[in-house]
């Protein structure tokens, strides 16, 4: 099928390319420029694996290409995707829609014959009939436009897995006269093949879908934080209390990471803009736990600054090195990251901070230049004070304790994350403080 997918950040990219990987004819559009040309030669704008062979495999193929050019887009197909952003909107809790009427504003009135319009976009509930109000209003005569809902909902770091074998597909329709649902059975028809579930809704479900889902795993992860609040009182073990109730299948372990919490493009936003959303239909009491959620949240990265003063006293001029800045690991996404923003506060309370991240430099250095970043690992270690593990990465997880212990000037860490062997570092002559567990 010939398709284009307008937008091409993290989502639209990747489906972009995924789609082309399906088989299908894709044309990626976005408004800006330098975006454009890099994925039309080929290059990827943010760290994602596998994705880069995937671009490069299609766009040889011919199967995928990019424009800026929204006239072409509109001749080039009569299936669209939209994958632009919703971010939280300037001191509100509410998301930003206005990318997405754009879409509709810059596409629509170029259509002609019949178009379906699949969104994949988080977006409050309600937006995608407001959008066919829109389109319908913008259309020439003799074209129909159909907006449907189709949410999206891969994890950076495992993205192209997670589009060309997504564990469900959720679809939104009109309902009576909808195209929608045969045209993504044709669309899906490999992972339909294998038995994905698919899941035909209305429009509103579609989008509450997506939102309950970020808001849900959110609760999730803030629910053994703030239980690991309690063990770090009584001198329990966080890790040992999630591994005992995630052996129940109805909890399950997944997202039961105790830590630092979660950042990142989706979650922190998503969870306040379905607040203001529940505010505006008058159900705000539905969903205000959702605010102790984002507090829990916030609370676990002024706990690891706390601890800081804790073991160091005074922060002034104290050397502390800080590892990862990527809110996650294998993701160069620095938006709302946990890690950067105790790298940030530590510094405002006057210490010397310094950076490493596999992938994350240049867009950590973008939002914190003020931070000192360093050039490798060894390097960020080379007389600390104090080391705060604060992403994951794999090769955070296997430092070799000893290593690490002749490099820094005091043997002291704080494991932000619950991914140390502390025995294998307490051995070596570390001392070891962590979230949640004494
Ligand atoms: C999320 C959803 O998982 C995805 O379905 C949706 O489409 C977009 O939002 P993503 O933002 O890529 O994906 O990251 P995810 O893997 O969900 O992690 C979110 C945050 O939670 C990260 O900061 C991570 O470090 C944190 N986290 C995750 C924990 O603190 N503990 C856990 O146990 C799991």
């Amino acid at each position: 099928m010939r398709m284009t997918v307008i937008g091409t950040g993290y989502l639209g990219a990747t489906h972009a390319a995924c789609m082309a990987e399906l088989g299908h004819e894709v044309l990626g559009v976005d408004v800006d420029e330098s975006k454009i040309s890099r994925l039309s030669s080929g290059e990827v704008p943010f760290f994602e694996p596998g994705l880069p062979e995937v671009l490069e495999r299609n766009i040889q193929a011919g199967r995928l290409d990019f424009t800026t050019d929204y006239a072409r887009a509109a001749d080039f197909a009569t299936v669209h995707f939209i994958g632009v952003g919703t971010p939280q909107q300037r001191g509100s809790y509410a998301a930003d829609t206005r990318y997405v009427e754009a879409v509709i504003d810059d596409l629509v009135p170029q259509l002609t014959g019949d178009h379906v319009i699949f969104g994949k976009s988080t977006v409050p509930v309600g937006t995608a009939a407001a959008l066919q109000e829109r389109a319908d209003a913008l259309s020439k005569p003799d074209t129909t436009v159909e907006i449907a809902w189709n949410p999206e909902f891969l994890r950076e770091g495992y993205a192209v897995k997670d589009t060309i074998e997504p564990d469900r597909i959720v679809l939104g329709t009109c309902g009576v006269d909808s195209r929608a649902e045969a045209i993504a059975r044709e669309i899906y028809a490999i992972p339909l093949a294998r038995e994905t579930p698919f899941l035909v809704t209305n429009l509103q479900t579609a989008e509450l879908v997506k939102v309950s889902a970020n808001a849900f795993l959110a609760t999730k992860i803030s629910f053994i934080n703030a239980v690991s609040e309690v063990c770090e009182i009584v001198g329990a073990d966080v890790t040992q209390l999630a591994d005992a109730i995630g052996h129940d299948d109805r909890i399950g372990r997944k997202f039961l990471g105790a830590g630092l919490g979660f950042g990142g493009g989706c979650l922190p936003k998503d969870i306040r803009a379905f607040m203001a959303r529940a505010g505006e239909l008058g159900a705000d009491q539905a969903l205000a736990f959702l605010r102790e959620v984002d507090a829990i949240n916030m609370r676990r990265r002024q706990r690891v600054v706390d601890l800081a003063r804790e073991e160091l006293g005074s922060l002034i001029g104290r050397r502390i090195t800080v590892l990862g800045a990527a809110f996650k690991p294998n993701s160069d996404d620095v938006r709302d990251s946990p890690a950067l923003a105790v790298a940030g506060q530590l510094s405002l309370a006057g210490a010397a901070v310094r950076v490493y991240d596999p992938e994350a430099m240049d867009n950590a250095r973008r939002v914190f230049p003020t931070l000192d970043y360093a050039t490798s690992l060894d390097d960020a270690l080379t007389g600390a004070e104090l080391v705060i593990l604060a992403t994951e990465w794999q090769q955070f997880r296997e430092m070799d304790p000893a290593h690490a212990g002749e490099l820094v000037q005091d043997r002291l860490l704080i494991d932000g994350r619950n991914v140390l062997t502390t025995e294998a570092w307490q051995a070596a002559g570390w001392r070891l403080r962590a979230l949640g567990r004494g």
